[in-house]
């Protein structure tokens, strides 16, 4: 018998973690990737055992929809409900001030408007998501309308920023986003700035969301392996 792979049972760890935190009758913004696809099979489990009741989920992505249902976790839109009790997402960084970095699956536009809209905001990742300073090791991503992808390129390079037209991975040509649009990945030198920066990035016409998220975070829990054994901690 193999060893379980310590980085998933820490990912599992933290999911567990953060589906604990869901209360019945809520209403549970989903969010998207590898960690919260375990807190999405958590709170399906939880509500299959009948220790929850009256929960109904807002995915962020069709990633998030697919798994809520494998789950048995209803549905709903926000055309329906008149507000989020708590969202539950990765990150792909966590600065000190507990602004973000997402999309790395591209979904961080719908993501911003549902943990956005979330009474509280945890956020799952794991230890290698911290860093001192966002955009340190993970570029921006940029969702742009396909026609206005050049110009966009064109006015980031004038801001400092290298742009990449993030690519699809067994399929030819570029990433495609749940809204049909592009993601331009954008390094930069360093961000001194978040709050401005993520302001200035919308303002681009063409833009319609990137993946800086800042002062919406009410959690961080951090899955670790620490001498091959998984923990949980709260940053
Ligand atoms: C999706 O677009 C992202 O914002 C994810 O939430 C982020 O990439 C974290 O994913 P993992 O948990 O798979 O690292």
């Amino acid at each position: 018998m193999t060893a379980a792979d310590p980085v998933k049972v820490m990912k599992q760890e933290v999911g567990k973690a953060a589906a604990a935190l869901v209360q019945s009758s809520s209403i549970v913004g989903l969010g998207t990737g590898s960690t919260t696809a375990y807190a999405i099979q958590f709170i399906g489990d939880r509500l299959k055992s009948g220790e929850l009741k009256d929960i109904v989920g807002v995915p962020t992505s069709f990633q998030a929809e697919v798994l809520a249902k494998q789950y048995g976790i209803p549905l709903t839109t926000l055309d329906a409900i008149d507000h989020i009790d708590i969202a539950i997402d990765g990150a792909d960084e966590v600065d000190p001030q507990k602004n973000l970095v997402k999309g790395g699956g591209a979904a961080h536009t719908r993501e911003k408007v549902v943990d956005y809209l979330a009474e509280r905001f945890i956020v799952v990742v794991d230890g290698g998501k911290l860093v001192d300073r966002l955009g340190a090791a993970f570029p921006v991503p940029v969702e742009v309308i396909p026609m206005a992808v050049n110009p966009v390129m064109q006015a980031i390079k004038k801001l400092g920023g290298k742009p990449e037209l993030r690519m699809g991975v067994r399929k030819a040509g570029p990433v495609i986003t749940d809204q049909g649009n592009m993601v331009i990945d954008v390094t930069f030198d360093t961000i001194e700035n978040p709050v401005d920066l993520e302001k200035i990035l919308n303002n681009i016409p063409g833009v319609l969301e990137n993946g800086i998220f800042v002062n919406c975070v009410d959690k961080v829990l951090i899955g670790e392996v620490i001498d091959g054994q998984p923990t949980v901690r709260e940053m």
